[in-house]
């Protein structure tokens, strides 16, 4: 064998995994909660890579009905009844999936959106927001990753750094950013450059730096605003979908959105996407105004994934376990931080939650979660990792329907461990 890093970039196979402590890793196999790395070493893992593993890994029931459907053939280049039910589960499930289209993974679905929204309002630019992630397109490759806090300027015309070479001159033209949770920001914005603007993204939960929810009526007010000025609402619940909720964060907030895509959770781990919307909108994509298209889209093994999920969520209903546990998680570790003089902020729903060394006692936005000590933050989830606890690097941390009560006492008694030691 050659090894990893001499045909594989770097050794992986998506740039989040390089960041794996103590490097890119190999693992052998996952079950339930646990994850095994080539060492033989079992983790308890909180990362349910980076979200699908809302049931935990190799559940039964996905596995059963992945091999049963892949059993009559893997992919039609045509249709097949369950795509239906899916799609019939879905529109019954997600207040504004009055109809779909699946594809793949969420940074396609993202790209589906802006068209539907661009052919629709006939205008081009969309409104995002910084620190929020929609994928590694070259039109969203941007405001993720920033030298620091100071160097995005102003609130009103904040900068913006691009998160990799080989972009397109121009690009950064086709969007608009702004800090979140700030409505009169949004408000003025659009005053000003409404009749450019064709959609505003926003993840419900912002969870990509940090977890931080929408602040009191603030996704009503972007509801409002869009409804007002011709603008599609866009939400990206491809971290959100199914975790807050089976009608994701639009049910749990009671707003509903135009156009939205899910990916992550509503298939236990296997590639399938959806962008999903009121008809108004995507029936564009119904009479090909709209194009989308995709080979491996709604194969029989990814949609019996997506309903076998379903299935578990419906049956089972660990929502509240799932809240509940999280909660608990957050409460356990800022107690141990606390003891151990190393203040921890711990925030989120539950469900999902990102831990932060800052002085701060909740943060509103991206420019907050820059101030947080990144460098304690990294010897915090090494040292966990010593311990046997697998968190995402940038302190995110999931939670499925398998972890236990038992699993939570785990992860906080090896953070007291941890915290000792950075
Ligand atoms: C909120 C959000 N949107 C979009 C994406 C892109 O999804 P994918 O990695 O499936 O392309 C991600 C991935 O982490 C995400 O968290």
């Amino acid at each position: 064998m050659k090894g990893p890093k001499k045909v594989l970039a770097s050794g992986v196979s998506s740039e989040f995994r390089k960041y794996n402590h103590p490097h890119a890793l190999f693992y052998t196999h996952g079950r339930g909660s646990l994850i095994y790395d080539v060492d033989g070493n079992e983790y308890l893992d909180f990362t349910l890579s980076q979200g699908p593993l809302i049931l935990g890994h190799s559940h039964p029931e996905v596995l059963r009905a992945v091999e049963e459907y892949s059993r009559a053939g893997q992919l039609f280049a045509g249709q097949h009844i369950r795509e239906v039910e899916l799609a019939e589960k879905l529109n019954l499930l997600i207040p504004s999936a009055e109809m779909m289209r699946f594809c793949l993974d969420g940074s396609e679905a993202v790209q589906t959106a802006f068209r539907v929204a661009r052919a629709r309002t006939g205008k081009s630019k969309f409104l995002r927001f910084e620190g929020h992630y929609h994928g590694w397109m070259d039109n969203v490759c941007w405001g993720v990753s920033t030298p620091s806090a100071e160097a995005l300027g102003s609130r009103e015309q904040p900068n913006v750094f691009p998160w990799t070479e080989g972009l397109p001159e121009g690009v950064e033209h086709e969007f608009i950013i702004l800090p979140w949770n700030d409505l009169a920001l949004v408000e003025r914005t659009v005053a000003r450059r409404g009749h450019e603007i064709a959609a505003v993204i926003t993840e419900p939960v912002m969870c990509n730096n940090g977890c931080i929810e929408p602040g009191p009526g603030f996704l009503q007010g972007l509801r409002d605003i869009c409804s007002r000025n011709n603008i599609a609402l866009i939400f990206d619940e491809v971290i959100t979908g199914f975790r807050l909720s089976l009608g994701g964060a639009q049910e749990y907030f009671g707003v509903t959105p135009d156009l939205s895509v899910f990916a992550k959770a509503i298939a236990s781990g296997y590639a399938i996407s959806a962008i999903v919307g009121k008809y108004e909108w995507m029936r564009l994509i119904e009479q090909a105004k709209v194009i989308h298209a995709g080979t491996m889209n709604a194969g029989n093994p990814t949609v019996a994934a997506a309903l076998a999920t379903i299935s578990v969520l419906e049956n089972d209903r660990p929502h509240e376990r799932m809240f509940r546990l999280g909660r608990k998680l957050m409460a356990g570790l800022r107690k141990a931080a606390a003891e151990s003089g190393h203040p921890m902020l711990a925030e989120g729903p539950g469900p999902m939650f990102a831990t932060s060394f800052t002085t701060l006692e909740k943060t509103s936005d991206y420019r907050d979660t820059l101030t947080a000590d990144k460098a304690k933050l990294g010897r915090f989830i090494a040292a966990m990792h010593e311990e046997g606890v697998r968190v995402i690097g940038r302190g995110l941390w999931y939670i499925s329907a398998v972890h236990t009560d038992e699993d939570i006492e785990t992860a906080i008694a090896a953070a007291g461990k941890a915290l000792k030691q950075i």
